[in-house]
């Protein structure tokens, strides 16, 4: 498994609390976060024995590339995260799997965050993408696509702006709710939560894109078949195909 040490190193790292709780709390407290995994994955259309390439941008701590790398048994995956907490949790996770996954640390802010890749079969993302701010978000759907072989796909699940604001009230209300029954139910720690909403006060900031905008960059940079084969509320799965 290629380690991330050697890389550039962020000034600061954001994750740094968040990584060591974040497989205890984050899949806790985000409403369906393991079907939109599933989900996500199911659109590659790959066979479970392709040899296939598959880049992950924003791992984290490697929940998603766990699953993609034990449902596609020949593939290799490229995870990116800029966190080297989070990542140092992604290693540990996935050593069983260090011949067919690399680790490495990326910035996605920096337009060359994909130098050394190309030809790559899929490209996808999970809660991660909402961080880049607008302007990269909509440059990175182009790199994308000039990254991909022809036929190959983008699948990204995504915090989204909802076109109407009701869909964003009833969302927070769900997700409270969620959160208050996760800790009355101790599934989830009340210190826990405390860092979780720290980080979301304090920390790295959401630049959530409504899903028009999401489409047209997709078909604007040259992607068919886009379409959003998943929604909850403020989350959708957005995807699409390069010709
Ligand atoms: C909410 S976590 C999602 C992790 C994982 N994809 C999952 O499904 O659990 C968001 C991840 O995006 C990463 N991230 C945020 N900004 C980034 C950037 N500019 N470049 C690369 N990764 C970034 C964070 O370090 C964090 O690991």
């Amino acid at each position: 498994m290629t380690t991330f040490e050697n890389e550039r190193q962020p000034s600061s790292d954001p994750f740094e609390e968040l990584a060591p709780i974040y497989d205890a709390v984050f899949p806790a407290v985000v409403p369906k976060y393991a079907e939109a995994h599933d989900v996500l994955l199911s659109m590659l259309p790959f066979g479970s024995g392709d040899s296939v390439h598959i880049l992950e941008l924003g791992c984290g701590t490697g929940e998603l590339t766990r699953k993609l790398v034990e449902h596609f048994s020949a593939a290799r995956i490229s995870a990116l995260d800029v966190s080297p907490s989070m990542l140092r949790e992604a290693v540990r996770k996935l050593r069983p799997f260090e011949e067919r996954v690399d680790l490495l640390q990326r910035d996605l802010t920096d337009p060359a965050w994909h130098e050394g890749f190309e030809d790559v079969d899929a490209v996808v993302a999970a809660y991660t993408l909402d961080y880049l701010p607008l302007d990269v978000h909509e440059r990175l759907v182009s790199q994308v696509f000039d990254l991909l072989v022809p036929g190959g796909r983008f699948v990204s699940c995504e915090f989204i702006e909802p076109e109407d604001p009701r869909v964003g009230d009833v969302f927070r209300n769900l997700e409270y709710q969620l959160i208050s029954r996760q800790v009355a139910q101790k599934r989830v720690s009340e210190e826990n939560i405390k860092i979780l909403v720290g980080l979301a006060e304090s920390g790295p900031k959401h630049h959530v894109v409504r899903i028009s905008s999401l489409l047209e960059w997709l078909r604007k940079a040259g992607f068919d078949r886009v379409d959003t084969p998943w929604r909850f509320f403020n989350f959708v799965i957005a995807s699409g195909r390069k010709p």
